[in-house]
């Protein structure tokens, strides 16, 4: 499988280590900083062992400095210490972890993807004071893929996501083996998780503008730090990528130091892998959403530079405040005049407003390896819901009162304004106001799929796979999904429970001040 972008090239990188403005911060570019077996994001198999994590202030020797985290979660298994541990699991292991929080406020630590009881889901409904702890136990019982961990106190989590309590859940099975061994793959050395949080300087402080749009940063971390570079083989690599920030959309591409796109390989999506590998030039990657590549160096020459970038396109931050009843606030009025788009370039994420383009990350290659493999052409199963007498239910999400809102609600902890039959298939149907931005919404305890998008802005168009509006990246089961203004998408749920009793889930929109501001609503499934 050739790649014609890196044909009649010579070498147009920057020496490693070197100056750079590159990534757009004038910063030093450095090594991609690598998860191990301990450390910083490094992979924690406990087995069945009843691990103790604990929520922590960050000594400011030890912390990352580029990204500025204040808090992370710290866990010791078999003498090796970990900060924000990626914990490896196994289909039907039994989980125990002992969540003890020892920062001051409280918190609760959510498990995003994993479809576990209320009482493990830690939505926020209890949350542990400083000083005390929680014992987690539950079973696993999704699919292979790549989840992730974080805060869910109501209000206090985008703060504390952003301070830097999160981390990776790597759930494994048969078809990652077999995806592994049919392309060499080997975690921590061309197999590669990407966290992407945007950083600002500075701690979290949100003014309004912040709470309407979502916190942005001026740079882009990656795996703790912004401005990285990875020296690469010509091979296949694989990239997990989780967006991990407070409330950036990124648009995903791959291009040569020539300017040239190469395209990369979809293989899976927020509920683990597609059933088919699939082409594609560029993703949106919206917050919490992750997406799992394969990118193909095996025909590039040594001295090739490639970079992941966050393409340009339009944010559509387009909320006015135009509503008669809308309260006056000068402080939240000053970017829209009624009835007007925002323009989100002028007050608003700095020098790095959403939907700028920016570098994240260069691959430049160095060594030559004889390398032949290909992808498989089956790389999972994925069966369909069946929607046939599915009962719809409304969605809408808009801004008013100053506030965005599901079905013209803020949130109300206790209340479950949706009521699910145990067992029913739904479809939900959730539509954007036009004058709104895009949201990313998330439903605990199940995985969804997405099975049509209507009235998609343009700049959807080539991801689209031609058939009902979908895209490359709703060819898999999701847990979040991003809805443009204007856009309607219809979902599919499948809302079997294995726990008994009635359980309480949360739907809300994963930008992080929208979700602390109320933008979710209780489900209720019995
Ligand atoms: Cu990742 Cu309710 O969130
Ligand atoms: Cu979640
Ligand atoms: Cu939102």
């Amino acid at each position: 499988m050739g790649v014609a972008a890196f044909a009649h090239r010579t070498n147009a990188g920057a020496a490693p280590g070197s100056a750079s403005d590159w990534c757009g911060t004038g910063g030093v570019a450095r090594p991609l900083f690598v998860p191990a077996d301990r450390g910083f994001l490094g992979r924690l198999d406990a087995g069945e062992d009843r691990i103790v994590l604990r929520a922590a202030p960050l000594p400011a020797s030890e912390a990352r400095k580029a990204a500025g985290y204040s808090m992370a979660y710290l866990a010791e298994h078999r003498g090796k210490h970990y900060r924000n541990p990626t914990l490896a699991l196994h289909p039907g292991q039994r989980v125990r972890v002992d969540f003890v929080n020892s920062v001051d406020e409280p918190t609760i630590v959510h498990w995003h993807g994993l479809g576990v009881d209320t009482r493990n889901d830690g939505n926020g409904a209890v949350v542990v004071e400083p000083g005390a702890r929680f014992l987690y136990d539950f079973d696993v019982r999704d699919r292979a893929s790549l989840y992730w961990y974080h805060p869910h106190p109501h209000g206090l989590t985008a703060g504390q996501a952003y301070r830097g309590l999160f981390g990776m859940i790597e759930v494994d099975d048969i078809d990652e083996q077999r995806l592994r061994s049919a392309l060499d793959l080997t975690v921590g050395k061309n197999e590669i998780p990407l966290v992407l949080q945007d950083r600002r300087g500075g701690g979290y402080a949100t003014d309004d503008a912040d709470r309407t749009h979502g916190f942005l940063g001026d740079t882009v971390s990656i795996n703790g730090a912004p401005c990285p570079y990875l020296d690469v083989a010509t091979r296949i690599y694989r990239f997990r990528v989780l967006n991990a920030s407070n409330a950036r959309t990124y648009r995903l591409a791959l291009r040569a130091a020539d300017g040239m796109a190469i395209p990369f390989t979809l293989i899976g999506v927020d509920g683990g892998l597609l059933p088919a590998p699939r082409r594609c030039s560029e993703a949106f990657l919206a917050s919490a959403e992750r997406i799992d590549i394969l990118v193909d160096l095996s025909d590039a020459a040594i001295g090739d530079t490639v970079v992941l970038e966050t393409r340009a396109f339009d944010p559509m931050h387009m909320e006015t405040t135009s509503e008669a009843s809308a309260p006056v606030d000068h402080s939240a009025m000053h970017h829209a005049m009624p009835g007007q788009p925002v323009d989100a370039t002028s007050h608003h994420g700095g020098e790095f407003p959403e939907g700028m383009q920016r570098a994240l990350l260069q691959l430049r290659v160095r060594r030559r390896v004889g390398y032949r493999a290909s992808v498989p052409a089956q790389l999972s199963r994925v069966e369909r819901i069946d929607v046939a007498g599915a009962d719809e239910r409304p969605l809408r999400l808009g801004f008013s009162k100053g506030r965005w809102r599901i079905n013209d609600r803020v949130f109300v902890m206790g209340e479950t304004p949706i009521e699910v039959r145990r067992d029913a298939v739904e479809t939900w149907l959730i539509r954007n106001y036009f004058t709104s931005m895009p949201h990313a919404m998330h439903l605990h305890g199940f995985h969804f799929q997405v099975i049509e998008r209507q009235s998609s802005p343009d700049q959807l168009a080539p991801l689209g796979i031609g058939e009902r509006g979908l895209l490359a990246t709703d060819l898999g089961w999701k847990d979040t999904v991003l809805v443009w203004p204007g856009e309607s998408v219809r979902i599919a749920i499948d809302f079997t429970l294995p726990y008994a009793g009635p359980q309480t889930y949360v739907f809300h929109c994963h930008n992080l001040e929208h979700e602390d501001g109320g933008m979710m609503v209780g489900v209720r499934v019995a």
